[in-house]
């Protein structure tokens, strides 16, 4: 099966295309075209991302990106087609609020063949609603002229079977899921959710744990700012944290922060009481100096892996789990992986640890085309007139 993903639901423009087959226990996926378009250089001025930039932005680049990922596929054919009157309409009408997408993709049309490709994925939710719209729409427009049908996917869900799934070994372009024992624990961490979901079968999910406040990678953005670090705090962050691991144990003397909620007994989390923490600290330290930077990083990222870690052990206590998983963008951070698998290989013998391959973990459409997959696989195809973005989008 040839499945078109999109993801817009922040600030990456993303089309893949993936070539999946096999089951849900053992499926095998060739990533044929594979075009993303980061647009953190343009919200940086704003220091997090801006909405209806980020929306002005995918409707100004889709097309291309779906060019440019037709054609690594080698599914990109040019001829000239005569658009039917009543398609035309169709798709001026449902791209009304994005005219530039619509000229792009009507001129895109009439200029190339219907490619051989069998279904859509498209990024539903969760995600900035104004922005997901933009993919949802083209999804729409592009399921109506090629007549293909749409798969609404969960962006969570992405990043969870991604990072289940592991690079076939000397074939750089294909990934595998196979050989994952149930149920499945994930630690999902990025600039919206901080949360502990159980994947007991396949595709079916129970919220064991959740942030009562910040998400993490939120934090991590909050707190880079407090230090005038660049958005997205998180890999700055990261970078200043791991130049310092090499220092003595006495280099973060004098900032102690806190582990919110570390000992009670609920798998949720709580980080803002953490970002005031270092907001207090800062205060002592008015002309903050990289080396105060360095201290304050490596301070806060042992805080967070550490209550990331011990809500994670209580939770594979509490519900049996033979895999655990991390997805989202925090799942980058090298302290945090480190630290997960030194303690799963210390503490969670017989555990399958899986991280996905660092590509994979920030926002990218080849996770889409993997949850696309599975859920084609189910016949679980969109409705077009009744599909929609859900910003809150959770999993079922
Ligand atoms: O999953 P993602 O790309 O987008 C959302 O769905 O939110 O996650 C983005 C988040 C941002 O908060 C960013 O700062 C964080 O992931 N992030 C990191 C690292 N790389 C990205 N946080 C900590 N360490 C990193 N290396
Ligand atoms: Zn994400």
């Amino acid at each position: 099966m040839k499945i078109l993903a999109i993801e817009t639901s922040c600030d990456e423009t993303a089309i893949a295309i993936i070539e999946a087959e096999g089951d849900e226990q053992h499926a095998r996926f060739k990533v044929l075209g594979n075009a993303l378009l980061s647009q953190i250089e343009l919200h940086r001025q704003y220091g997090g991302v801006f909405p209806a930039l980020a929306k002005r932005e995918h409707a100004k680049n889709l097309v291309p990106i779906l060019a440019s990922a037709l054609e690594e596929a080698e599914l990109l054919r040019e001829d000239t087609q005569s658009i039917p009157q009543d398609l035309h309409d169709r798709i001026t009408a449902l791209l009304e609020r994005e005219p530039e997408l619509s000229e792009q993709l009507m001129e895109f049309l009439a200029e190339t063949e219907r490619p051989e490709i069998d279904a859509i994925a498209v990024t539903a939710g969760p995600g900035l609603e104004p922005a997901l719209w933009v993919g949802i729409n083209l999804a729409k427009a592009l399921s109506i002229a090629w007549n293909i049908p749409v798969v609404s996917v969960n962006h969570m869900e992405g990043h969870i079977l991604s990072a289940l799934a592991a690079r076939e070994a000397d074939e750089e372009d294909v990934l595998l899921i196979k050989g994952i024992p149930m149920p499945v624990l994930a630690l999902l961490i990025s600039g919206g959710h901080t949360e502990l979901v159980l994947m007991k079968e396949w595709l079916s999910y129970e919220l064991i744990g959740q942030t009562k406040d910040d998400a993490v990678g939120e934090a991590f953005d909050k707190v880079a700012r407090m230090m005038g670090l660049p958005y997205p705090g998180g890999p700055e962050i990261s970078k200043l944290a791991e130049s310092a691991r090499h220092e003595p144990d006495d280099f973060t003397e004098g900032i102690d922060l806190p582990r919110p909620m570390i000992n009670d007994n609920t798998c949720d989390f709580s980080f803002s009481g953490l970002k005031t923490a270092v907001l207090y600290i800062l205060k002592k330290y008015p002309d903050i100096s990289l080396e105060d930077q360095k201290r304050i990083s490596l301070a806060f990222e042992d805080a967070v892996s550490d209550v990331l870690y011990a809500k994670t052990a209580k939770a594979i206590e509490a519900t049996g789990a033979q895999t655990f998983v991390i997805g989202g963008g925090v799942s980058a951070n090298t302290h945090i992986r480190r630290t997960f698998i030194d303690k799963f290989d210390e503490e969670q013998g017989g555990v399958l640890l899986k991280l996905p391959t660092p590509d994979l973990t920030t926002d990218n459409a080849v996770m889409i085309g993997l949850a696309g997959f599975y859920r084609a696989s189910r016949k679980e195809f969109a409705d077009i007139d009744s599909l929609r973005a859900d910003g809150n989008r959770h999993l079922t």
